[in-house]
């Protein structure tokens, strides 16, 4: 207790601002602020979200013993927004804007004097001041200011603004439009001249980095994404990311059994089978989402099927830790009976 009152006299106003939102508080403001996200990034943000869970941060940072809680959750890869505060979001369209952005929350951030605002309204006027001073639409710019709040949130302030604030993108990639964005994610691929009359031997696009041209790969229709990627040989997978013993995607079981697949679908979820019960039950016990949608935003690679080209968003770390939020919750509700 006297650590943590420490710790909060250190916090600067704004910081203790945001203590004080909870997961309930950002998921009722991330509805507020969908309706202002551009279309390019409305699923991003979601999916942003879904991948570092605030409930999953405070469960991890109020353990007694963390890494034993790290351990205990199978958490492995990089889960932590401290180590990758300008990195995190590289898929999301406002990344191009980080450095701005970056710069404009932290002197809102210094400025703050901890009131009592509506978190929504402060990301909303925070996007539209640095929108005006960029010329750019506000709606490409509420999704990368949210993600800046939730950013200090889990870093901390300190760490935010020691972060380099770089744009990641290469200066291609960089320069595409919104609008070119939104209509690559809706093709699909051509099957030839008779390609309608093709049943079983078509063949479909995943693009799993939007960022990086060569970040695709073909799979058969009616075939997992899992499998699907595992036939791709381009690059040494397991170097880049122990947990990818083949392919781009992560995996372990293939039987949605390790919740190592996990991933996010930017466009084309519509394109992919709906979830099965299994699919549903488990994903539910890892924790990654709380949902009974037929084609949700998040999906275990291993059993989601494609009926057409998606872009799918890769997160880099993994863990099981649903039931033991639950837990958490249930005791600290509990605790206010
Ligand atoms: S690889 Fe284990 S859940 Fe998909």
């Amino acid at each position: 207790m006297t650590t943590e009152l420490a710790t909060n006299s250190m916090q600067t106003p704004f910081e203790q601002f945001l203590e004080r939102q909870s997961e309930e508080a950002w998921a009722a403001t991330l509805t507020t602020l969908l309706r202002s996200i551009h279309e390019v990034d409305k699923n991003a943000t979601q999916i942003w979200f879904a991948f570092y869970p605030l409930s999953l941060f405070t469960a991890l940072q109020q353990a007694e013993d963390k890494d034993q809680l790290a351990k205990q959750l199978l958490m492995q890869g990089h889960y932590e927004l401290k180590d990758q505060i300008d990195s995190s979001h590289t898929f999301l369209y406002g990344h191009r804007y980080w450095p701005q952005v970056k710069k404009a929350v932290e002197a809102f951030a210094e400025g703050h004097d901890g009131d009592t605002g509506q978190l929504s309204d402060q990301v909303l006027e925070m996007a539209r001041q640095t929108a005006a001073r960029l010329k750019v639409d506000v709606s490409l710019l509420v999704g990368i200011t949210a993600v800046a709040f939730m950013t200090i949130q889990q870093a901390g302030l300190a760490a935010f603004k020691n972060a380099a604030g770089a744009m990641l993108l290469d200066k291609k990639h960089a320069n595409r439009s919104a609008d070119q964005i939104i209509s690559e994610r809706a093709k699909d691929d051509s099957q030839g001249l008779f390609g309608f009359l093709k049943t079983i031997d078509k063949k479909w696009t995943v693009t799993y980095d939007e960022n990086d041209a060569a970040a695709k790969y073909k799979m058969n229709h009616d075939q997992d994404m899992a499998w699907g990627a595992s036939d791709d040989r381009t690059r040494n997978w397991r170097e880049i990311d122990p947990r990818r013993p083949e392919g781009p995607i992560p995996v372990e079981c293939r039987s949605a059994s390790c919740g190592t697949c996990w991933v996010g679908v930017l466009g084309g979820a519509e394109k992919l089978s709906d979830v099965a019960v299994r699919e549903g039950k488990k994903i539910k016990e890892f924790g990654y989402i709380d949902t009974n949608e037929p084609k949700p935003l998040i999906r275990l690679a291993c059993q989601a099927k494609t009926y057409g080209a998606v872009s799918i968003v890769i997160p880099p770390w993994n863990g099981v830790f649903g039931k033991h939020l639950r837990s958490v919750k249930q005791t600290s509700e509990e605790g206010l009976e």
